[in-house]
Formats: structure tokens, sequence, C-alpha cells
């Protein structure tokens, strides 16, 4: 890794932990409309500050997020497909050269193993990669978004190796039993997606139980900012990704400031 590709990881795992808490707003490009996402400026500013890094759109990210924001941005830089269609028949949407114009420090696509795109996606992956490589801007490639598959640790164990193996700098998956062993079969760092939104205490356990078996953090989105407290919620993620807190100590931070 030269450089540039070392600096803007260490801009999203911070160099003192090796961990991260992303923010992910980025689910309009396929869902349209979500709950929580209708001012995305609104909804983000007061989360910033606890957050390492923001997953985005560049359509949001130019019209709706002031550049005056110093958070270090992970662009999506896949799609063209949407809920009503078949959503893994993605395809690039970003050229690096536009992710370097709005200071990206990383770039993200999905990718569905074991469906209809998968060929598509994959190769988009080695592409992306290939652009990332060349300019020093890493990649996360994105697993198993969608209704149909089976989110167990073969099957994302299955994804997430595939990701490494085509070059991926980091892989973003879902937190399952046997978790320790798709870490240990994926040779970058592993974040984990929140999903839809469930019941605060549980979406704080799915976090520790992810960094203690291995995960660098979670990209969480719903779980934030369709919590009835959303600051309270990333401020008790963070303290159990970032500080090592107990999931009753964490609880106890996002209640407070519930009030
Ligand atoms: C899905 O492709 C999007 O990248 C979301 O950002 C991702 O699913 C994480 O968000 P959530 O925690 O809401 O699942």
């Amino acid at each position: 890794m030269d450089w540039g590709m070392k600096n803007r990881m260490s801009r999203i795992f911070k160099p003192e932990t090796g961990r991260t808490v992303m923010l992910a707003i980025d689910h309009g490009y396929f869902l349209g409309p979500t709950g929580g996402l209708e001012e995305p400026a609104k909804t983000v500013e007061p989360l910033l500050p606890h957050a390492d890094s923001l997953m985005l759109t560049r359509g949001v990210l130019r019209r709706c997020i002031p550049s005056s924001f110093s958070i270090p941005i992970v662009l999506r830089s896949s799609g063209g497909t949407s809920i009503l269609t078949e959503l893994s028949n993605e395809g690039l949407t970003v050229d690096m050269e536009d992710a370097l114009r709005v200071n990206a420090s990383a770039v993200t696509l999905s990718i569905f193993v074991g469906e209809e795109g998968e060929r598509t996606t994959l190769l988009n992956l080695a592409k992306l990669v290939d652009a990332g490589e060349k300019y020093g801007v890493p990649v996360l490639a994105v697993t198993a978004v969608g209704k149909n598959m089976t989110r167990d640790a073969r099957y994302l164990g299955l994804a997430c190796r595939i990701c490494a193996e085509l070059g991926a700098h980091m892989v973003k998956t879902y937190y399952c039993e046997g978790f320790e062993e798709v870490v240990r079969n994926t040779p970058v760092p592993i974040v984990i997606a929140g999903g839809k939104k469930i019941e605060e205490r549980a979406a704080l356990e799915l976090a520790y139980n992810a960094v203690n078996d291995g995960a660098c953090g979670v990209d969480m989105g719903r779980n934030v900012f369709q919590s009835d407290c959303p600051e309270g919620m990333i401020r008790a993620i963070r303290a159990v990704v970032q500080d090592g807190a107990s999931v009753d100590d964490a609880f106890g931070i996002y209640r407070d400031a519930k009030g």
C-alpha cells in the first residue's frame, strides 16, 4: 500500500484503535425516500462529531452536505437498479476522477454473490480496485444487501473472501453466528451493517458482539438515524466500538441522552 492509500485508510480506521464508526446514509440510491433522511444535512449534522466517516452518494453529498463538514467521505460508487427491479444488476456509477474531486477517502460498491448480478458486480469490484490502486483510494466492498440470501457464516464468509481476493481494501457484511470464522478467512478489515431498525439495546448488542468477534467497526445507518434519539445512539455505538464500553454502559449513554 502506498502513502496515499494508507493515509486514506487511517482517516477511516482510527490509528489508535484500528476501528471505525461509519455512518451510512446512502440508502436512497436504491430505496428512494428513506425515513430519517428526508433532509440529510439536518439528520447528520448533530451525528458527525461522533462518527469517523460518512457513507453516501455523490448526489446527496453535493446537494445536501456543506463542504465545510470535515468528515471523511466513503463515496457510494455503484447503483443503477432499484428495489422495483433486479437489485443485483448494479453497475459502477462514479468515475474515480469525480471521487477525487469530492475528496473521497474511499469508494464503495455492492457485490452480489450467488445472484443474477454476481459476475457483473464482481468485475465491477475488480475495475474499481484497479482505479483505486492507480490513485491511492481504498475500496469498500458491500456484501449481502437484498432479501434472497441466507446471511450465515458460510455465505458471508464466501462473499467476504471473494471480495478480499479481488482486491477490496475493506469489506462490509452482516454479523452472524460463527462470525469469527468469517473474520479469520477475510484478510482485510470487516465492518458490519446494522440492517433494518431494531430495538436500541439489541443494536448495541450487535455492535458489541461484532467488534468482540473481530470486526473493525460498524457501518450503520437505520439503527442510528431512525432511532428515537439518533445522537444518543451514535454516541452509544461509538462507546462500544472505540472505547470498549459494555452493552449496559452504552445503553446508559443512549438512555441518558434520550432523557
Ligand atoms: C446498503 O447497500 C447501504 O449501503 C447501507 O448503507 C447499508 O445497508 C448500511 O445501512 P444499515 O445499517 O441501515 O443497514
